[in-house]
């Protein structure tokens, strides 16, 4: 199998972080790096990314994701990326009026499976977080707080990645083939 069926395959959600081994500044530029590279509709790029990679900083952020009621594993996670939304560009706005369509959560969905697989690729483990206190993370970040966050990307090394079977729906529920 290609490597990187083997990554998507090998990849899950993380929520046993080692709090003991630093993240490297290095790494995390990468998988930033692979972010800035995924596409978005008419390349609008409606994203911004804030890394958080400082024992007293990833703490805080650590305790405002757990303000929403769980996430409790962050407290050992020693980075973070947080997403917030940027303004779509013109042709993007356009594109809503035309078709009825919102595509910036749609880009940030891509530009985030770019990050978790990226991680992957540098032996980093990652759990996308949905829940936590958006005006806590904006104060701690120095975040406009006209801003909408919209995922935050816990990113560490995992304390034991051991694998677990994979929880998927079955393929005749989710999917249908028009195919010759
Ligand atoms: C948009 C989104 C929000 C999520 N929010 C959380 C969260 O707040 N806490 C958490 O532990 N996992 C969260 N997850 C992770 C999912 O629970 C996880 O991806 C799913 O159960 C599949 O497991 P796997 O990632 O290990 O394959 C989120 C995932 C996505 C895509």
């Amino acid at each position: 199998m290609s490597e990187f069926f083997e990554l998507i395959k090998t990849r899950q959600s993380c929520r046993n972080f080692d709090s003991e081994r630093a993240v490297e500044n290095e790494k995390l530029i990468k998988v930033i790096r692979a972010a800035l590279l995924s596409p978005s509709a008419v390349n609008s790029q409606p994203w911004h990314f804030t890394v958080v990679n400082s024992k007293e900083k990833s703490k805080e952020v650590a305790k405002a994701v757990q303000k929403a009621g769980s996430n409790e594993f962050t407290s050992s996670c020693p980075a973070f990326i947080i997403i917030n939304e940027e303004e779509t560009n013109i042709f993007s706005k356009e594109g809503k009026k035309v078709i009825g369509q919102e595509f910036a959560s749609n880009d940030i969905g891509i530009a985030v499976a770019h990050i978790i697989l990226a991680a992957q690729s540098v032996a980093l483990s990652t759990c996308i977080m949905g829940r936590f206190d958006e005006q806590e993370i904006k104060k701690i970040c120095d975040i406009h707080k006209g801003k909408r966050i919209r995922l935050i990307i816990a990113i560490g090394y995992a304390k034991n990645d051991e694998f677990r079977i994979k929880s998927r729906k079955p393929e005749t529920e989710t999917v249908t083939y028009i195919i010759d």
